[in-house]
């Protein structure tokens, strides 16, 4: 019975979603509309009318605190990054929410209202909010499902509504909801709570679900939040796992097979970004920045970016990649050739453009070349290819692109005829 409801469910929704993507497709001039639909990369996702809120049409771009600084953060981190995203052109490419993690919390009061750690944020979140707020930034913060948040802080079950109203009061933008101490807490009925909480303040604020994939959100949240998590915690890694932490690599292999799910207001997130702390070589970093630009992942930085070197600047600045991350079709980019450890992967833009990325997993570089046909281009189509590393053209290449990609790199360029 429920089967039956949810195929016919499936099936108004991949109208709705082909509707939709006809109505993207007669807005694109025609020159490029018979390249834009590739059959093998479009599938229905979700009906865009009943996606939560209406927020993150393309993938939120920002800042998170917890991969740098964990439970050790301050008030004057938060008003250094804030002040840094503005001053280091992050802000004008796009960047806008700033993100404060776990371990802000004080304790709740005797009417349950939850109070910020006063010795870390001595002049309190709403002032922390409007400062970020009076740069033209936006603000987020973090709670947990369950009883307690992941670092042993007061969590919001019980307390949903009390702390949506507090957080709308703060003036925040962005809530990233986690899952420890959830108990035998249904997690669809626990996210969608606190989307009811959240709407019921007046005030948009982003969802950003956290339950690591456990429960399938791909399935259900569309509806529920923005953004989910696919997996287990980042390690800042190139591969490789450490209890409950994952390298790129990982991520990325877990990730790639939900592309399907993937489209405006409701988007995959493998995790915050590792560029910039130090666990990876330039080359790994720039492969790590382009597969979440391909996978239409939020680009959440999680380094300090009050203190960047020029390499890591170059990377989070970088905005041919991100241009391919905010794309307004908003489908996400797959693997579309896979040799073991070299893989080809096509990211189908608005303008009917391909975004290709050539990946060398390998203790070696190594030659690797797309096939126009692998990308939804006819064999004999002569193509113009730009490097978005190098940030130049390569000029009309026939029948497909090859070029040597460093060990653990990639090579990512952008295919338009
Ligand atoms: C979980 C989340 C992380 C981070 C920590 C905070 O592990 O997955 O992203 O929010 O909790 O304690």
């Amino acid at each position: 019975m429920t089967s039956g409801r949810t195929m016919t469910a499936v099936a108004a929704a991949a109208a709705t979603w082909a509707t939709a993507l006809a109505a993207i497709v007669s807005a694109v001039p025609a020159s490029a509309q018979d390249q834009l639909v590739d059959p093998n990369t479009v599938r229905p996702s979700l009906d865009p009318g009943r996606t939560a809120n209406g927020l993150a049409q393309t993938p939120p771009l920002g800042w998170n605190s917890w991969n740098k600084f964990g439970c050790n953060i301050t008030e004057k981190t938060v008003r250094d990054v804030a002040d840094a995203m503005v001053s280091n052109g992050m802000k004008d490419a796009g960047y806008r929410y700033v993100v404060i993690d776990d371990c802000w919390h004080g304790t709740r009061d005797d009417r349950g209202v939850i109070r910020e750690d006063r010795t870390k944020f001595p002049s309190g979140l709403k002032a922390l909010g409007d400062y970020i707020h009076a740069r033209g930034l936006k603000f987020g913060i973090y709670s947990d499902a369950g009883r307690k948040t992941c670092g042993g802080r007061p969590g919001s079950q019980g307390h949903e509504y009390q702390d949506a109203l507090t957080y709308a009061g703060w003036g925040v933008d962005y809530l990233k909801y986690d899952w420890c101490s959830t108990g035998v807490r249904n997690a669809e009925e626990a996210y969608a709570l606190m989307a009811d909480a959240l709407r019921a303040t007046g005030r948009p604020i982003l969802l950003s679900i956290c339950e690591w994939g456990n429960n399938r959100p791909w399935e259900w949240a569309a509806k529920i939040g923005n953004m989910w998590r696919t997996t287990g915690d980042i390690r800042d890694a190139w591969a490789g796992r450490v209890t409950y932490s994952i390298g790129i690599m990982d991520i990325v292999d877990r990730n790639e097979p939900l592309y399907p799910y993937a489209g405006p207001g409701h988007w995959n997130d493998p995790d915050m970004l590792e560029v910039g702390n130090g666990g990876l070589t330039d080359d790994e970093a720039r492969a790590h920045f382009s597969l979440w630009a391909m996978m239409a992942a939020p680009l959440i930085a999680g380094n300090d970016l009050a203190k960047m070197t020029p390499a890591t600047s170059a990377i989070l600045l970088n905005r041919e990649v991100i241009a391919v991350d905010q794309d307004r079709l908003g489908l996400q980019g797959r693997r579309v050739r896979d040799d073991g450890d070299q893989e080809v992967w096509s990211r189908q833009l608005a303008d009917g453009s391909r975004a290709v990325l050539l990946l060398n997993r390998g203790a070696a570089p190594a030659s690797i070349r797309v096939a126009w046909p692998e990308i939804g281009y006819l064999a004999t189509a002569r193509a113009e290819v730009r490097d978005l590393w190098a940030h130049r053209s390569l000029g009309r290449k026939q029948g497909g692109f090859a070029a040597t990609v460093p060990s653990h790199g990639a090579v990512m360029v952008t295919i338009r005829h």
